[in-house]
C-alpha cells in the first residue's frame, strides 16, 4: 500500500510487515526517513530535525547541509560529498546536477522495464508502484524512481530512469538503489563471494569508516561476488535482528556497497558499475538503470532469504516450468566429456532411462569440430563425425527411450578457430589494435550487435525447428576483457558492457518466448552468473561445476541466502570426484542434490547395482519431496560456514510436511549429544516420523536428538503432521 500524506509531504510504502517511508524537504529535497518494522502511524519528522549543523559543512539547504541529509538520491558536485547514485557530464565541461522533487504518481500494478528483466506482478496481487519525478531545471534532466510494493511479499523493487530533454549530455553512473542509514553504530555487512567451484561464499565483516563494496568488473556478475548485499545489527543471526538487504536484477559488471561518513551516517548503494560505463544521452534519450529489489527483515537473515525465495521463484522466475516439477537430467559432461558419438548418446539415455530419469542432456561437443575445447565455439552445426545422422535423428532416437533430449549451447562465445570468427572477426568484442586475450581458447561475441544477436536467434532457432529439443542448458565461460565494439563511435564505448547485456537480454527473451515449452538452464562455468537478471529468463542454474557432496554443502547454503533450491541444479557425479579428488559416500551425494533441481552426472553403466538402486530410490522419493524443497520455506538450522554439519529445514506451503535434511563431512566420534531445535511448525500439534510422535511444541524447544559422531553423515528426516 502507498500512502502521500498531503500535508506533511511523507510518502509511506507498506507492506504486510514493513514500512519504508520518505519525505519532501523544503518543498524540494527528496530525503529517506524510514525504513523498518511495519508503522501504523505518521513518522515524527525528526529524521530531518534531529540533524544538526556541523562546522564546515557547506550550508546549501539552510539550515542545513545536504552532505548531512539522509537523500533519496544523490548527485555530486555541490555540498553533498558522499558517493552519489548519479553521476552526470555536460558538454560545457559542468558535471553538477541538483535534482528537486518535481511530482509524483501512483500507479496500480508494476510496469516493466524496457529492455531488462524485472520482478513483476500478476492479477490479483497487491502491488502498487510509486513514480517520483525529481528534475534538474537548468539541465532540463529527469529523474524517475519507481518504487514498487509487494504487499504481500514484503519486498519494494526500487529502479531510476534518467530522461534527458536538454542538451546532449552523458552519465557516468545511475544506480538502482541508494538507502541513506542515520546513525548506523555496530552493524555488519553481509555479501557472497568466491571463485570457481567455490561460489557464494559467505563473508561477513563490520561496518568501518569509508567505503566497503563488492563488485564485479568481469561483464558477468562473476563468481567472485553476487550482486547481492546486507547491512545488518552485529547481533544480527539466522533469526533475529534488523537485516536491510539488497539484490540486482541484473547479469553484467555492478558495484553494491556502502559509505560510513564522519557521523556514523551510512549510505548503501547497488547498481551498474561505473567502471568503464558511460552512457550517452542525446535531447529526448534515456536511460532505465536495472531494478533492485530491496527487503527488510526484522527477524534475521533467515526471514531475509524466505522473502527473496517466493519473490524470486514466483514473481520473478516465469514461464511454463515456474510452477511445475522439472526435468531430472543425465547430463553428458561429467560422465563423457569430449569422448562419444550418437551411439554413446542413445546407450547413455537407455541405462538412464531404467534408473527414472526423464532428460538426457548433451553437452559440449557435439556441434562443428569440436574435438577439444580450442575450436568450434560460434558454428552451431552437427558434428560430422559424432552426430553424422544429425540432431533430428538423436533426439527422436531419445524420445523413442521415452525420454526427452536437451543440449548445449555457448551462444556469446566464439573460438577464433571457427568458420564464424574467420568470416566475421568484427563480430567480437576487441579494443582497436590491440590482441584480444583468450580465455580458455575462446574470446566473446559482441552482444551490442543486433547483427551478432541476429545470428545466434537464428542458428539455435534452426536447431530447435529441426530437433525436439525440451531442454537447453546456455553456457558461458570467460569474463571479458579488451572490451569494445566495432559498431560504436568512440563516444559510445562506454556503453559497451551495458549495451552487451541489452543485448543479451533480447536474445533471451526471444528464444524464451518463441520456444515456450523448453527448459532454460543457465551456466557459466558452474555458477559465475548465478544472478536475478539470468533467473527471470532461465528458472535454475547449474550451481557449481563442483559437483562434490561436501563442497556443495557450503555452495548451496551460501546461495541460498538469496537463491531458492528451486534455482539450483543439482547433479549426483562419480568420485573420486572430477573438481578434487574427493570420495563420498553415493547416499550422500544423492541427499545433497535432491533439494535442488535434481539430476545426474555419471557413467551409469559403471555404476554398481546398489547405486543403480539408490538412484533409482532417490528419484522416487525426490519426486515425492520436491514440492516441499521447491515451494515451501527453508530454515537453516546449522550452517556449514560455522560448525561442521548443514542442516537444513523445508517447510511445505500447508505447514504439513516438514523434511529435516542433516549433512556432515567429518564428524567427532564419540562425540557430544546435541538437539538440534525446528521451527515454524504449530506447537500443538504432532508430527510423525519413521513411527514416531512429537508435539510441534518439543520438536521447537527442545530438538531433534543428534550425535555427528560419523564421517559424511547423511540423514533425510520427513516429519508429517498428523
Ligand atoms: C562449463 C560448464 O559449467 C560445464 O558443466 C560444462 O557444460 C562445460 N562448460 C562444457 O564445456
Amino acid at each position: 500500500m502507498i500512502v502521500f500524506d498531503s500535508e506533511n509531504k511523507v510518502f509511506y510504502l507498506h507492506t504486510k510487515k514493513t514500512t519504508y517511508a520518505m519525505g519532501i524537504y523544503q518543498n524540494k529535497i527528496l530525503l529517506h526517513a524510514y525504513w523498518g518494522k511495519r508503522l501504523n502511524h505518521p513518522i515524527h519528522n525528526d529524521y530531518v530535525e534531529a540533524l544538526r549543523y556541523r562546522p564546515l559543512a557547506p550550508v546549501d539547504a539552510a539550515p542545513y547541509s545536504t552532505d548531512m541529509l539522509p537523500l533519496e538520491y544523490s548527485t555530486f558536485g555541490s555540498a553533498d560529498l558522499r558517493y552519489p547514485a548519479l553521476e552526470t557530464k555536460y558538454r560545457d565541461g559542468a558535471y553538477y546536477t541538483r535534482l528537486e522533487y518535481a511530482d509524483h504518481e501512483i500507479l496500480s500494478g508494476k510496469p516493466g522495464l524496457e529492455g531488462l528483466p524485472a520482478t513483476y506482478c500478476e492479477e490479483g496481487d497487491k502491488v502498487d508502484t510509486l513514480v517520483i519525478h525529481l528534475a534538474d531545471s537548468l539541465r532540463d534532466l529527469h529523474v524517475y524512481l519507481s518504487y514498487s510494493v509487494f504487499e504481500d511479499l514484503d519486498a519494494i523493487a526500487r529502479s531510476a530512469r534518467i530522461e534527458n530533454r536538454g542538451e546532449k549530455m552523458e552519465i557516468g553512473r545511475a544506480f538502482s538503489a541508494s538507502v541513506d542509514f542515520v546513525g548506523v553504530d555496530d552493524m555488519d555487512i553481509i555479501h557472497l563471494d568466491g571463485a570457481w567451484v567455490r561460489e557464494r561464499y559467505i563473508t561477513r565483516r563490520k561496518i568501518v569508516p569509508g567505503t566497503q563494496s563488492v563488485e564485479s568488473r568481469f561483464g558477468a556478475s562473476s563468481a567472485v561476488h553476487n550482486p547481492f548485499f546486507a547491512v545488518c545489527d552485529s547481533t544480527a543471526t539466522e533469526n533475529v535482528g534488523n537485516v536491510y538487504a539488497m539484490s540486482l536484477v541484473y547479469s553484467g559488471n555492478f558495484i553494491a556497497g556502502a559509505e560510513l561518513g564522519a557521523f556514523n551516517g551510512l549510505r548503501a548503494y547497488i547498481g551498474i558499475n561505473p567502471q568503464n560505463f558511460n552512457f550517452v544521452l542525446e535531447k529526448g534519450e534515456s536511460f532505465q538503470a536495472p531494478e533492485a529489489v530491496l527487503v527488510y527483515s526484522a527477524d534475521g537473515l533467515g526471514e531475509m532469504s524466505r522473502i527473496y525465495h517466493k519473490l524470486y521463484r514466483t514473481r520473478l522466475c516465469r514461464g511454463k516450468y515456474r510452477d511445475i516439477p522439472r526435468s531430472v537430467v543425465l547430463n553428458s559432461w561429467e560422465t563423457t566429456y569430449f569422448n562419444f558419438d550418437e551411439n554413446t548418446i542413445i546407450e547413455l539415455a537407455r541405462s538412464a532411462k531404467e534408473i527414472g530419469v526423464d532428460t538426457m542432456v548433451l553437452d559440449d561437443g557435439w556441434f562443428s569440430t569440436r574435438d577439444t575445447d580450442r575450436a568450434g565455439l560460434g558454428d552451431w552445426w552437427e558434428h560430422p563425425k559424432r552426430l553424422p545422422s544429425g540432431l533430428g535423428y538423436l533426439a527422436s532416437e531419445v524420445n523413442k527411450i521415452g525420454m526427452k533430449f536437451g543440449l548445449w549451447f555457448e551462444p556469446e562465445m566464439v573460438n577464433p578457430d571457427s568458420k564464424l570468427f574467420r568470416a566475421h572477426p568484427e563480430w567480437a568484442l576487441h579494443t582497436p589494435g590491440r590482441e584480444t586475450t583468450p580465455t580458455r581458447s575462446q574470446i566473446t561475441l559482441d552482444f551490442s550487435r543486433d547483427d551478432v544477436c541476429d545470428y545466434i536467434i537464428n542458428a539455435i532457432s534452426s536447431i530447435l525447428d529441426r530437433a525436439n529439443i525440451e531442454y537447453i542448458k546456455w553456457d558461458m565461460n570467460r569474463y571479458m576483457c579488451e572490451v569494445g565494439s566495432a559498431n560504436l563511435p568512440a563516444e559510445r564505448q562506454g556503453e559497451v558492457y551495458h549495451r552487451y547485456m541489452l543485448g543479451l537480454y533480447h536474445v533471451l527473451e526471444t528464444l524464451t518466448q518463441k520456444y515456450p515449452e523448453v527448459l532454460f538452464e543457465s551456466c557459466s562455468s558452474g555458477g559465475g552468473r548465478f544472478d536475478p537478471g539470468m533467473l527471470y529468463y532461465m528458472p535454475q542454474v547449474w550451481t557449481s561445476d563442483n559437483s562434490d557432496a561436501v563442497d556443495r554443502l557450503r555452495i548451496q547454503y551460501g546461495t541460498s541466502m538469496v537463491y531458492p533450491y528451486s534455482s539450483m541444479s543439482a547433479h549426483v557425479s562419480v568420485c573420486p570426484n572430477h573438481t578434487q579428488r574427493r570420495t563420498t559416500p553415493f547416499k550422500m551425494r544423492c541427499n545433497v542434490a535432491m533439494p535442488g533441481q535434481l539430476g545426474f552426472e555419471l557413467n551409469l553403466g559403471k555404476c554398481t547395482p546398489e547405486e543403480l538402486e539408490l538412484s533409482r530410490k532417490t528419484i522416487v522419493r525426490y519426486r515425492e519431496l520436491e514440492d516441499v524443497f521447491h515451494n515451501g520455506d527453508l530454515y537453516r538450522l546449522r550452517s556449514p560456514f560455522e560448525c561442521d554439519m548443514s542442516v537444513l529445514q523445508f517447510i511445505s506451503e500447508d505447514k504439513k510436511r516438514v523434511i529435516v535434511c542433516i549433512d556432515g563431512q567429518r564428524g567427532l566420534f564419540n562425540g557430544p549429544d546435541e538437539y538440534i531445535k525446528l521451527r515454524a511448525l504449530d506447537p500443538d500439534a504432532v508430527y510423525t516420523c519413521n513411527g514416531k510422535s512429537y508435539y510441534g511444541e518439543y520438536l521447537m524447544n527442545k530438538g531433534i536428538y543428534h550425535q555427528n559422531n560419523v564421517e559424511h553423515l547423511s540423514i533425510m528426516l520427513e516429519f508429517v503432521k498428523e
